[in-house]
C-alpha cells in the first residue's frame, strides 16, 4: 500500500525540500536578489556536501530472492507499462568517494517485489541492469514496490541494488522511501549509525509533472571517476531553477542562473549521454536568464537531461520528458 506525506516529508527532509523549492518557484517568485545571493548558493553546497556520504550496505543484504544474470533494461523501463501499481521514477548519479567525479560505465543492477508484494523467482519481471551514463547518470521507470511478510512484520518497500563500478568491489544495498510505516519496525531500514545505516538510503518521491513520482538517490562508491562531468557540488556557481512544461512536446523553456561572472554553456543530452543541442555557451553576468529548446523532428520521445556548465564545470541537471504521442 503506498502511503506518503509528501507535505510532511518534504519538511523533514532539507536536501530534497530545497531542490523541490527551487524546481516549483515561478519567474516572477525569483527576485534577482536572490538568485545572486552568494549565501544562499553557499547553502545549497552545504546541503550536497553534507550528503556525501559513502553509500552502506544493507543490513540485509542481498536478502533471498536475488537472481543471477538480469537481462539489460531497455528504454529505462524496468517495469513493463501493463505492471500493475504507482508508476515511480529513480534516478541519480553514481559518485566517487568525494563526490567530486562522476563514475560512468558502472552497473546498476536492481530488483524489487511487484505491487501485492511477489518477487518473480521463476523469470526476470521486475529484474534488470543498467550502466551508469558518461555523465555517471543511472534512471529507470518502475512500480512502487509492495510489501511482504518478513517473521510477522512486514517489510518497509524497498528496491535491491548491486552497484559496480568498472574495476571495483559490488556494493550490495537497498533503498528505501519517507513515509513508509514500517520503516521503524524493519531490522534494516531502521538503522541509523554505523556500517549498514540507512539513513541516506530512504528518498523522498514527488511529482516531478509528469504525474509519475520520482525520486533521487546518488550512489556514492569507490571508483575511477571523470573530472569534467555532473558535478552539483558546485552549486554557488549557478544553477537550473525550472524546465517547463515537463513533459513537453514541442518547446521546452529554461530558466537558469548565474552567480557569478562566468563561461556558460547549456546542453541536452539523452539518456546513453550523447550531446543532442547546444543551447547557449557565452560569458555571462550575475542573472536570471531562460532560453527555448525546440527538439528536432527526428528526435524520439524519452528522457533527455539539460545539464549547465560553467567555465567546464558541470554544475547541475534537470530530468525532462519529450512526450509528443497523443498530440
Ligand atoms: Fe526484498
Amino acid at each position: 500500500m503506498l502511503s506518503l506525506d509528501i507535505t510532511k516529508t518534504m519538511d523533514t527532509n532539507k536536501k530534497n525540500g530545497r531542490r523541490s523549492f527551487l524546481k516549483n518557484t515561478s519567474l516572477a517568485a525569483l527576485s534577482v536578489t536572490a538568485l545572486t545571493n552568494v549565501s544562499s548558493a553557499k547553502d545549497l553546497e552545504t546541503d550536497r556536501a553534507g550528503g556525501c556520504n559513502p553509500t552502506t550496505p544493507d543490513f540485509y543484504g542481498q536478502g533471498p530472492f536475488y537472481t543471477q544474470n538480469p537481462p539489460e533494461i531497455l528504454n529505462n523501463q524496468l517495469a513493463e507499462v501493463s505492471e500493475f501499481g504507482t508508476r515511480i521514477i529513480i534516478s541519480g548519479v553514481v559518485r566517487t568517494l568525494d563526490c567530486t567525479e562522476v563514475i560512468p560505465n558502472a552497473i546498476v543492477d536492481v530488483w524489487h517485489a511487484n505491487d501485492p508484494g511477489q518477487y518473480d523467482n521463476t523469470g526476470y519481471n521486475l529484474r534488470g541492469k543498467m550502466l551508469s551514463n558518461a555523465q555517471g547518470f543511472y534512471m529507470f521507470e518502475t512500480i512502487y514496490p509492495g510489501k511482504y511478510l518478513n517473521g510477522t512484520t512486514y517489510r518497509p518497500s524497498h528496491i535491491h541494488f548491486k552497484i559496480t563500478p568498472p574495476g571495483y568491489p559490488t556494493i550490495t544495498t537497498q533503498l528505501y522511501f519517507e513515509g513508509d510505516a514500517d520503516l521503524a519496525s524493519d531490522a534494516a531500514s531502521s538503522q541509523t549509525s554505523g556500517t549498514y545505516n540507512a539513513a541516506d538510503r530512504i528518498i523522498t518521491l514527488t511529482d516531478g509533472g509528469s504525474g509519475i513520482l520520482e525520486g533521487t538517490w546518488d550512489v556514492i562508491v569507490d571508483g575511477d571517476g571523470t573530472t569534467t562531468e555532473v558535478n552539483d557540488l558546485h552549486l554557488e556557481n549557478g544553477i537550473i531553477y525550472e524546465v517547463s512544461p515537463n513533459p513537453y512536446s514541442e518547446i521546452l523553456t529554461i530558466k537558469y542562473g548565474v552567480f557569478r561572472e562566468s563561461n556558460v554553456s547549456l546542453a541536452v543530452y539523452d539518456m546513453a549521454g550523447k550531446l543532442v543541442a547546444s543551447l547557449a555557451e557565452e560569458n555571462l553576468s550575475p542573472e536570471k536568464y531562460e532560453t527555448t529548446w525546440e527538439p528536432d523532428s527526428s528526435l524520439p520521445d524519452g528522457h533527455y537531461f539539460v545539464a549547465l556548465r560553467i567555465n567546464d564545470m558541470q554544475v547541475h541537471y534537470q530530468k525532462t520528458i519529450l512526450l509528443r504521442s497523443g498530440k
